[in-house]
């Protein structure tokens, strides 16, 4: 089996408990849910991908190396659209979706959680872990999860190939007992405890997301311009 990229070993590294189910959504070739497989952080690892050719050889490889009786039902593949996904009740479960753009992503967020919310079975305490690695966009990506009152685990910023991501370890929860007010709970829509601005990695890819953001507002339509300022400041303030 290939090494699995420094991205995907932090996502890796990052499951630190045991659940029912973890999908690996997006998965490609599979190799996060194969890591995950092997170190049996799940009772159940979902492999989600919408190109048939990816599912159909990565069922093949799991018949081969993941059939033995330790692994018997530790695994499914779906080939679906992973705005679809069929998420059952469960105690604990986990999606990750990473390596796609934050536009994609935040659709596939607002899907799962409204399909699994109009389930109406769905018990007032239920609550699901998502871990997000997009490969941009991340504000939109944070505002979203803000405005759908998600709760912050831990985030963290990986560095490959001179490019940073961010990896987001949320949860949603569906009940009143939801506690987003906690500030230890609350997500920003520019980051967190995930910046170590003594890094120089780090110190780059804030001033690449400002810069970012400034070009947008030479290009931006006079009602934009407000909103651009606004980020620009919230991303200098990390600062100072
Ligand atoms: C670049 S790969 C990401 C692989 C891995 N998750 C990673 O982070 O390295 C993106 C994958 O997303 C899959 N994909 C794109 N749209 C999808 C959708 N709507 N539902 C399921 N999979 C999708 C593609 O087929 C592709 O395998």
């Amino acid at each position: 089996m290939r090494n699995i990229s420094q991205r995907l070993q932090k996502i890796d590294s990052m499951v630190s408990t045991h659940y029912q189910s973890i999908w690996d959504c997006c998965c490609d070739h599979g190799l996060l849910g194969l890591t995950l497989l092997k170190r049996q952080t799940a009772d159940t690892v979902h492999f989600v991908d919408i190109v048939p050719s990816l599912t159909t050889h990565l069922e093949s490889l799991l018949q081969k190396h993941f059939s033995a009786d330790d692994y018997i039902q530790a695994w499914q593949v779906h080939c679906i659209d992973v705005a679809k996904l069929p998420l059952v009740i469960q105690d604990k479960q986990l999606v990750i979706i990473a390596g796609v753009g934050g536009e994609l992503l935040i659709s596939f967020i607002e899907s799962i959680i409204t399909n699994f919310q109009q389930n109406s079975l769905v018990p007032p305490t239920s609550e699901i872990e998502f871990i997000v690695c997009p490969v941009h966009y991340n504000y939109p990506v944070r505002q979203t999860l803000i405005a759908h009152n998600f709760i912050l685990l831990d985030e963290c910023i990986v560095t490959e190939n001179k490019r940073c991501y961010e990896i987001i370890h949320v949860k949603k929860q569906f009940g009143a007992s939801a506690d987003i007010d906690n500030p230890l709970n609350k997500i920003s829509p520019t980051g967190d405890k995930m910046w170590d601005l003594s890094i120089k990695s780090h110190q780059q890819y804030l001033a690449k997301t400002i810069g970012h953001y400034k070009r947008m507002l030479l290009a931006a339509k006079d009602n934009e311009k407000q909103t651009i300022n606004r980020i620009i400041e919230q991303y200098s303030s990390l600062t100072t």
